[in-house]
């Protein structure tokens, strides 16, 4: 599967569309559909569920996007946050120098009496041997020596345009949590080690926005600083090593628990010479997208870089009581990063799957439920008959008080069924002439539905009355196996 056809599948699906598409759309700014938005929310939802509410050492922050300008010379954004860019100086583009060689470039090849063809990333002409030195873009202009590129956002705090009211739309949310670090501190008196976590936009001037939502201007972050007393061992390794190694392992878990394939998930190494300026050691999980395998989370340990630089600017103490040893510390800190927008990506891709079923294609979704952005489907088997299209109504009204579930008449059965597959829904629920009987004949309704999972297309007849208790179950993470056995089974469909 390639990017086209997930670019392709979001837009039909009403997943992502172009920001301002009908002025010709901007390259880097996506937005969200009605079923994107439900799959982003859950994203969102899991991840503050598992790392927030169900822990006992982490609570959560929602800080504003603009800050003091200050935060931004204390963090090294102003001074570090730089790429470095080069121009094309025919055609004006402009390309992140580290990441030239890893571009398709256009080549007029002189063995080939310079006709023009597409040379893929990082290697040399097959005809001539010759590498790219010229534009990728063009292949005529050179290229500018690289200047660095400052990537963060520059706008004015209130009505004057002036110098001392310059501030920066937010780069990464972490300097939200490290300025309110004493504020969260006292007012939840908690205790080393904790953590605190946020989800939120941020914005960065990227040189070279690509690949969809994989590297956007405006993105989403999911954040946790997490506080370590320095002083403390665990299992025989300073606090910071130990709990940096927890949190890799927890993030991978996490990826996997809602259905991430092992083998499209690795975890990198930063060399010396690639670190941040605040960083001790940083691991990359990446994952195996449509372009390669590329940085999906990065987990860092920031040490006390931040809080040192903060109170150095700030004038102001941020440091812990260690009672024990009754004396002030400056936490380390421990922080897994991940981006939404990027987990969309990798959530999508790795569900993503064609089958052939009876000689037709079928498209599929294998989101984990609860991912998926609709959970239920309830569709009349024929729209024609009034009684049928009602009682689906009453039963999608019914189960919509406690799952997304939508309903739809707009084609015949299998068309429909295909649909859902399509955009992920774990459960069809169909409402036919045997639940609502027929008056005209005499025939009672026996107000039996039937119910349609998705991965192995099997079908069971269960009472309209015990809907919410087997959807509690399936969507509460019971097996389809568990409950199928209970119920007469169905010709798949
Ligand atoms: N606070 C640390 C930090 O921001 P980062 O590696 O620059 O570290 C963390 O970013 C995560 O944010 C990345 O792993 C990625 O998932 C996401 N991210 C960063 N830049 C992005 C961009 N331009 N578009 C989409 N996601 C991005």
């Amino acid at each position: 599967m390639n990017m086209d056809t997930l670019v392709s599948l979001c837009k039909r699906r009403g997943f992502v569309f172009q920001s301002s598409e009908i002025y010709g759309g901007t390259g880097s700014c996506w937005d969200y559909g009605p079923l994107g938005v439900e799959l982003k929310n859950n994203i969102k939802r899991l991840w503050w569920r598992d790392h927030v509410q169900l822990r006992a050492d982490m609570v959560g922050l929602d800080a504003s996007i603009l800050m003091h300008s200050a935060v931004w010379k204390a963090s090294g954004h102003v001074d570090h946050f730089t790429d470095p860019m080069v121009d094309c100086r025919a055609c004006q583009r402009r390309f992140r120098a580290d990441k030239l060689d890893e571009a398709p470039w256009i080549h007029s090849c002189p063995a080939k009496k310079d006709t023009k063809f597409e040379v893929p990333g990082g290697e040399p002409c097959v005809h001539c041997g010759n590498r790219r030195t010229l534009c990728p873009e063009c292949g005529k202009g050179q290229l500018t020596e690289p200047r660095q590129f400052n990537l963060m956002f520059r706008t004015f705090m209130g009505p004057v345009e002036e110098d001392a009211a310059v501030t920066y739309l937010r780069p990464e949310t972490a300097q939200g949590i490290f300025v309110n670090f004493e504020n969260v501190l006292q007012s939840m008196r908690l205790k080393l080690p904790f953590g605190i976590a946020q989800i939120g936009k941020a914005f960065r001037n990227e040189i070279t926005p690509g690949n969809f939502i994989f590297r956007v201007r405006e993105l989403e972050q999911m954040e946790i600083e997490y506080f370590v007393n320095p002083l403390d061992t665990v299992a025989g390794r300073p606090a910071d090593e130990y709990w940096h190694e927890q949190w890799i392992e927890e993030r991978r878990a996490w990826y996997r628990r809602y259905g991430i394939a092992a083998g499209n998930l690795r975890l990198r190494e930063h060399g010396k010479d690639e670190l941040s300026h605040y960083s001790k050691r940083t691991v990359d999980i990446e994952y195996r997208f449509p372009m390669g395998w590329s940085e999906l989370e990065g987990i860092a340990n920031r040490t006390d870089f931040d809080l040192k630089q903060h109170a150095k600017f700030s004038g102001k103490s941020l440091t812990y009581f260690d009672e024990e040893r009754r004396t002030h510390v400056v936490p380390y800190v421990i922080e897994p990063s991940a981006g939404v927008d990027r987990s969309f990506l990798a959530f999508l891709a790795d569900a993503y799957r064609e089958e052939e079923v009876r000689g037709e294609k079928r498209v599929l979704l294998g989101l984990h439920p609860e991912l998926a952005p609709v959970k239920i489907a309830v569709l009349p088997l024929l729209k024609k008959r009034d009684e049928i299209v009602a009682r689906a109504k009453e039963i999608r009204t019914e189960l919509a008080r406690r799952w997304v579930t939508v309903y739809d008449d707009t084609a015949a059965i299998g068309r429909l069924y295909r649909r859902q597959d399509e955009v992920g829904t774990p459960f069809c629920v169909t409402v036919d002439v045997q639940t609502v009987g027929d008056p005209e004949k005499g025939e009672p309704g026996d107000d039996r539905v039937t119910i349609r999972e998705r991965d192995s297309m099997e079908q069971i007849r269960v009472p309209v009355a015990e809907l919410v208790r087997i959807f509690q179950e399936l969507l509460g993470g019971q097996p389809w196996s568990s409950v199928v056995q209970r119920y007469p089974a169905q010709d798949r469909a």
